[in-house]
Formats: C-alpha cells, structure tokens, sequence
C-alpha cells in the first residue's frame, strides 16, 4: 500500500519537499520499503504555471486534503499562525500525521500542537523548524537525550548571516544583500522577522525548551536584532581581529534558564566566527558529552526540504513499526503463544 501525503503550501520549502521526494524517490523507496504518493497539494492558484510536475492534484481547498481519507501524511509548509494552526488541528482530528515546519507557529502554540497530537495517537514532527537541513531537534531529543544540557549558543538565522557575512567580507550594502537573501527564499515573507531577532528566538524558543526539559515561550527571549549594525561596526571588530553575529544564547542555571538574541563580538579564532552565509550552527554542552558543535545549511529550499522529508520517513517507519506489532500480535494469536516475551 502506498503512502499518501498531503501538501499544504507550494512556496520555498513545499517545492523542495517535492523535488527531493521525485528526485530520492528510489532510495526513499528502498529504505523505508514502501512507496510514497504526494496526492495532493494546496495553492493559492491551482492554473497557475509552474516549474514542478508529477501525478499530484493542486487544489485551493484545505478540506479537499484534510478530510480526505487516503491521505496518512499531511506536511504544513504554508507558514505563518493561522489558517496552518487549524489545518495542523484538523489534519490530526482526522487521524492524520502531521510533519510541519512552521517555528512561529510552534513558538507560539507548540504544547496545544503536542496535546493534539497525544490526543489523536498522531505523530506531530518539526525538524524543519529550526536550523533548516542540520538534524538539531532529532540530537537533542534523541541522541543527546542522555545528557543534562547546560548551554546552547547558535546562529540560528540563515538571513541575518548572509547578510552581516556579505558586510564583513565584501564591504556590501545591508539592503542590497538583504534584498539577494530575499530572492534566494532565504528571508521570511516578512524580512523584519529576520533582521529583528524574531526568526531566531522562535527558533531559540523551541530549542530550549527541548534542550531544558522546559516550556520556554517567545516572550521569555530578549530579543535584539541586526538593523543597527553599519559597515563601521563591521570594519572596527575586524580591525580587532574579531567580527559580529547575530547569536542565539540559551542557559540552563541552577534555579534559572537565560534565553536571549542579540548581535555579538567574536574573536576571529572562535569556531562560530568562521560560519558565514546561509550557514548555521549551534554549539551544545551537554554534562556527558562535553561541547558538541552541528553546522550545516540553515535556510533554503532543498536543505529545509531534506529536514521535512526526514520527518516524513520517521513518520512512515512509525506506521510500519505500528501495523508490524499488530500483525506480530496477530500471528501470535493464531498461533496460540502468548505475546509476552517470557
Ligand atoms: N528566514 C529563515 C532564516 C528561514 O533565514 O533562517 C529558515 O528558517
């Protein structure tokens, strides 16, 4: 039986979803052992001429998705609080698995998404939501899980570093190259998100809180953003061997967690000076592991696509684990032996 997803969105990142799923198609295929169907996918304006093909229908009706009983999967890649908060609600009142990539939403109404989600025996997963293509949330859930993490420090904007990296470098105008970080779909729909320190404490946000076992909501993140930083500022930390970025600081003291956004002055030699472009990173100190440091792409079509179709895959190995159990208990049945191992 193939598995049918369900797109809601056709912008930045809904066309990667789909470039990777056609392009990967074989080796998703193989390593998940079953085949995968993008059914539908919710636009705007379904006449209008586009790049990308494939046997899937367009449609502007959110319900013509939501409610349709084939569909397993439903990736919300529209953005923004609603109407993505209630197609997420519906999509899991319908018994579907949701993959999203939505941080201002999970910053904002994360715990009623989960409680949703809990509720319906759904899987609810957002890798995409911070740090585009680097797998963060899956090693602070998972693979980090064994540790007490007591700081986080990142660049967690793709924009803001394409920009103030562009400055540094190449003596560049802030419009100019903020206007280039637009056209590459880099930049929210609103680019003040970006250059004001919002993208990033939503994103810092849903990290701390994942990191602290806590509930860490956008207002409790000071926030500064990059738009009073000049050329000058730039030139004047270089002439002190060091450069400006625009970091993402989450601590875990004894009583107290600190969570704060703002431009920073960093030696040339510390590893997070050497991260330009679109590029991210997040250093993590856990009390086991010691300093770990993640770095990859953290904005653009394809990487925050990859992240997306990750979470689809773990959703499709959970529904195969799922009906495997059933079918397990099944046989055992049939068979007369007890389930329980003994
Ligand atoms: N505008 C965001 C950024 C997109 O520049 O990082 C990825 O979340």
């Amino acid at each position: 039986m193939p598995i049918n997803i369900g797109i809601l969105g056709l912008g930045t990142v809904g066309s990667g979803v789909v470039s990777i799923l056609q392009q990967n198609a074989e080796d998703i295929q193989t390593r998940t052992q079953s085949e995968i169907q993008i059914k539908k996918i919710l636009v705007r304006n379904p006449e209008l001429p586009r790049n990308i093909q494939g046997k899937f229908q367009l449609t502007d009706q959110a319900n013509d998705i939501l409610q349709d009983p084939e569909v397993d999967i439903i990736v919300e890649v529209i953005g923004g609080i609603e109407p993505a908060r209630s197609y997420i609600l519906e999509a899991l009142r319908q018994g579907k698995h949701v993959v999203t990539a939505n941080k201002d939403l999970l910053a904002l109404h994360g715990q009623e998404l989960l409680d949703a989600a809990n509720t319906a025996g759904k899987d609810l997963y957002f890798e995409a939501s911070v740090a585009g293509g680097i797998p963060i949330i899956a090693a602070l859930k998972h693979a980090l899980a064994a540790n007490r993490i007591s700081a986080l420090i990142g660049i967690i904007n793709g924009t803001t570093n394409y920009i103030l990296s562009a400055m540094a470098e190449q003596g560049r105008d802030y419009f100019e190259v903020l206007a280039e970080a637009q056209s590459l779909g880099y930049a929210e729909a609103d680019p003040s998100a970006d250059v004001d320190g919002l993208d990033a404490a939503r994103k810092l946000s849903i990290l701390a809180s994942i990191a602290f076992n806590s509930r860490v909501t956008l207002k409790d993140v000071f926030v500064e953003g990059i738009s009073k930083i000049t050329r000058q500022d730039l030139a004047y930390a270089a002439e002190l061997g060091c450069t400006i970025k625009l970091l993402a600081i989450a601590k875990h003291h004894e009583e107290s967690i600190e969570v704060r956004v703002h431009p920073a002055i960093l030696p040339m030699n510390h590893p997070l000076a050497a991260v330009n472009g679109v590029y991210n990173a997040i250093y993590v100190v856990g009390d086991a592991v010691g300093e770990t440091m993640f770095y990859g792409r953290g904005a653009g079509s394809l990487p925050t696509g990859s992240a997306v179709v990750s979470d689809i895959i773990r959703v499709i190995r959970n529904i195969q684990a799922n009906s495997t159990s059933m079918i397990n208990c099944t046989c055992y049945r049939d068979l007369g032996i007890k389930a329980s191992s003994e």
